[in-house]
């Protein structure tokens, strides 16, 4: 699965490149895309897939938090794929943990401006979390939100601690952009392995529409696979 969607990406941005045009992506970070980033790095190893054409919004990113931090959801894009592709690091952005307190509404504001100067994101990756998640916008989110920080669900916390010695490392807040920035994306992929993640699957895709299970929201996407 991880092949099949790194493959639809490098159609997109080959496509674009042709038409001399941007190809926007919205990046997810977790566990889950991580298979799918080292595809991409093998067809630009192997095939010579260039990104020079590629600009990259991602979801989220941990506050507050040095990008150089484990935890930092910009050190996590470094390493599993700008440091290993020929992206202008000019063209990526994921939000910035470092922003002053005071300066987060006009920066949330910025990113939103800065998507839609790019012509919008053409195709946005996604991962799910247990409580059906998606960015960091937890349950009870609006389907009206835009980036903002937010407060993360002690599950959430619980969930990403394997990546830290312990659950006290995980920071309690975040800057995510919003289910409304999400839905406006031209398609939407979502990503979800293994057992464990079949329950929240099952009500996001064949459950109510509800604010109560973020990601069931995609079904009043029209291009969400
Ligand atoms: P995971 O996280 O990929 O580490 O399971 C997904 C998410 O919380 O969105």
């Amino acid at each position: 699965a991880s092949a099949y969607v790194a493959r639809e990406i490098a159609n997109l941005i080959i496509h674009k490149q042709k038409e001399g045009k941007h190809c926007v992506l919205g990046l997810a970070t977790g566990s889950t895309p991580k298979t799918m980033y080292a595809e991409l790095v093998k067809i630009h190893k192997l095939e010579g897939l260039s990104f020079k054409n590629v600009i990259t919004f991602n979801l989220d990113e941990y506050y507050p938090i040095e990008p150089e931090a484990l935890q930092s959801y910009n050190r996590f894009m470094q390493v599993h794929l700008f440091s290993q592709v020929d992206i202008d690091p000019a063209n990526t952005h994921v939000p910035d943990g470092t922003i002053n307190k005071d300066d987060i509404r006009v920066y949330a504001a910025s990113y939103e401006k800065e998507i839609e100067d790019a012509g919008g994101i053409d195709l946005q990756i996604l991962g799910i979390g247990l409580n059906g998640h998606i960015g960091f916008n937890e349950p009870g989110s609006s389907r009206h939100s835009v980036t903002r920080m937010v407060a993360l669900d002690n599950s959430t916390r619980l969930a990403n601690a394997y990546e830290v010695p312990n659950m006290s490392q995980v920071p309690r807040l975040a800057i995510t952009t919003g289910i409304n920035t999400i839905l406006r994306a031209k398609r939407v992929v979502l990503l979800a392995w293994g057992m464990h993640k079949a329950h929240i699957i099952r009500r996001a895709v064949e459950g109510h529409v509800s604010e109560v299970v973020p990601a069931s929201i995609l079904q009043e996407h029209e291009i969400c696979t």
